[in-house]
């Protein structure tokens, strides 16, 4: 099942980063689909492999949203075309092997809650 939430104010602190959810809300293995309101900016944050990643929810194939796709390891697979991305090479597209990446983001966890530097402020 898909986790969204949908955030219209803000809490950020001095180096950029958002605090956009807590650990506890994404089980390992899942996706979280986070709508940033005010900047009409989706982001997605993947619980795996005991990491949290986070990047724009979109996929450069077709612009559809990874977050409804699966997670495989330490990679993401878009449901639309299966492309899949390795979450620990900085999102970059493993199959099929071409340029494209996703648009990935700094995280930090403090306890348990995830900040993300997502670069749209
Ligand atoms: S839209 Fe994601 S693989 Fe085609």
């Amino acid at each position: 099942m898909l986790e969204q939430n949908n955030i219209s104010s803000y809490n950020i602190d001095n180096d950029g980063y958002l605090l956009l959810a807590h650990v506890s809300e994404i089980a390992p293995g899942s996706i979280k689909r986070v709508i940033l309101e005010e900047k009409d900016w989706e982001v997605a944050i993947v619980n795996t492999n005991g990491k949290i990643y986070a990047f724009r929810d979109v996929c450069p194939h077709r612009a559809l949203p990874l977050s409804v796709g699966r997670v495989e390891g330490c990679r993401v697979v878009c449901i639309a075309h299966t492309w899949k991305f390795d979450l620990e090479d900085g999102g970059k597209a493993a199959c099929p092997p071409i340029r494209k990446s996703l648009e990935t983001y700094p995280v930090r966890v403090e306890q348990g809650n995830i900040w993300v530097k997502v670069r749209i402020w």
